[in-house]
């Protein structure tokens, strides 16, 4: 597997994105711009796929879209960026765009799916979505987020839940902390319990996105799910600017000084690692990490717990994953594509993947017996909480507001969280300032 780790230009979103659809429009009436060679006899094609799937778990997971592909005869060209989160990603994809030169499908989610649906760039995946009953199979929160005015521009592979704390059986025993903590009295009374046994009570990966999936999580256990919807999708200055923030600032600083000095800069697989090993209590992360504890051979429930985090039982932050396709002239590689996005939501690739990824299926009525205990509490948790308004999608993983609010928003909590000395009414200032960013 090859890795981009390269960043691209500096180049502001809408300046290099105008400039790709340029580039688009220029040959959009001699491309074809559907798949419509989906059902016809077009021969394999080569597809070549950018995600940011390279730890462990992930990269088992990939391989399965890979060996399906490769089944139907299609050529795989993996385009790996290392870098959790996908930033990376996103800027070394841009850099592709823009050069009139982008890959069949890329990782591309929430509202950044109709930014580049906007730009002119993205394929309809219309006549495989048809042809396979994508509106019956999918929850319609999912499906909005997947078209482009009413046409299927992504297709979606799994759901994610964000709101996790994974725990270490061994650390919580050792330090005689007795169950998962359901508030954060609870959180810290543990915390403090594990700092006396000479253990970390927190791993924390110190990356602005990681900072960002702590913060959200803490702030939707401060302040419920009606305080998470105002402050980080309708972006309410009130809501950002009101004592509940101001807990969930503080209590996001408190949980810093249970993270170890060494924090700083280290990939989050690296932090799920130190709570398989014993050597650090809890971990807050999406349930990716329990496709690392998996591919690691580790059993839910014995060698390590998963929970919702302190305050959010009621309610459930959503990451859908889902693949964009690049329209591409050749009928050969658009009948890669169709077949790409028919594979990513067929059953047998749904049911695979997301054994190893950690995520559940996103395609509905999947049967759920391979899967275990965390993953039945996220099928049973994703229902419920749709009900009854506790289903929010995840600011931190791309699905609740604009790139450019959520990248200068999440600058802003890094800030705060690296700076020991700034106020929290700095912090809110400026988290303030940057979701006014178009
Ligand atoms: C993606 C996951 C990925 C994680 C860490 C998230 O934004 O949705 O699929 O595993 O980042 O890289």
């Amino acid at each position: 597997m090859h890795k981009h780790t390269q960043a691209a230009p500096a180049v502001p979103m809408f300046q290099r994105s105008a400039c790709a659809a340029r580039v688009f429009r220029r040959t959009a009436t001699a491309a074809l711009v559907s798949l419509v060679a989906f059902a016809g006899t077009a021969q394999a094609g080569e597809v070549e796929v950018l995600h940011w799937w390279t730890s462990g778990g992930e990269a088992k997971s990939v391989a399965e879209l890979k060996k399906i592909m490769q089944a139907k005869g299609h050529t795989w060209k993996d385009f790996a960026v290392a870098g959790g989160g996908g930033d990376n990603a996103m800027t070394v994809l841009k850099s592709r765009v823009v050069s009139g030169n982008p890959p069949a499908a890329a990782q591309i989610k929430g509202p950044a799916i109709q930014e580049w649906a906007n730009e002119g760039v993205l394929a309809n995946l219309d006549p495989v979505a048809k042809a396979e009953k994508w509106d019956s199979l999918l929850p319609k929160v999912v499906a909005d987020v997947m078209k482009h005015k009413g046409v299927y521009v992504a297709a979606p592979v799994n759901v994610h839940r964000v709101n996790w704390v994974w725990a270490s059986p061994d650390v919580l025993k050792k330090a005689g902390v007795a169950a998962m903590p359901k508030n954060y009295d609870e959180f810290f009374a543990a915390a403090e319990k594990i700092k006396k046994a000479g253990l970390i009570p927190v791993a924390h990966g110190g990356q602005n996105w990681q900072d960002f999936t702590t913060f959200e999580t803490v702030a939707l256990g401060v302040g419920g799910a009606k305080f998470y919807s105002d402050a980080f999708i309708k972006l309410d200055p009130k809501a950002l600017g009101s004592d509940t923030m101001k807990k969930s600032l503080e209590t996001f600083r408190k949980i810093k000084s249970y993270t170890d000095p060494a924090a700083p800069g280290r990939d989050w697989n690296l932090a799920t690692a130190m709570v398989m090993q014993g050597k650090a209590g809890f971990q807050f992360m999406g349930d990716w990490a329990k496709g690392e504890f998996i591919a690691a051979g580790k059993v839910p429930g014995k060698d390590f717990l998963c929970a919702a985090a302190p305050g959010t039982a009621n309610a459930y932050t959503f990451n859908v994953d889902s693949f964009a396709m690049f329209k591409l002239k050749s009928t050969d590689a658009q009948k890669a594509q169709g077949d790409l996005a028919a594979a990513i939501m067929g059953p047998e690739f749904q049911e695979v993947f997301n054994l190893n990824k950690g995520s559940i299926p996103v395609r509905l009525n999947m049967k759920m017996d391979k899967f275990d205990e965390c993953a039945k509490t996220s099928t049973k948790d994703f229902v419920d909480t749709a009900k009854t308004g506790g289903l929010l999608p995840s600011i931190a993983h791309g699905m609740a507001v604009k790139p450019a609010a959520e990248g200068a928003i999440k600058d802003a909590v890094s800030q705060f969280w690296n700076d020991d000395k700034m106020t929290v009414a700095d912090a809110m200032k400026k988290i303030g300032a940057a979701a006014k960013t178009n």
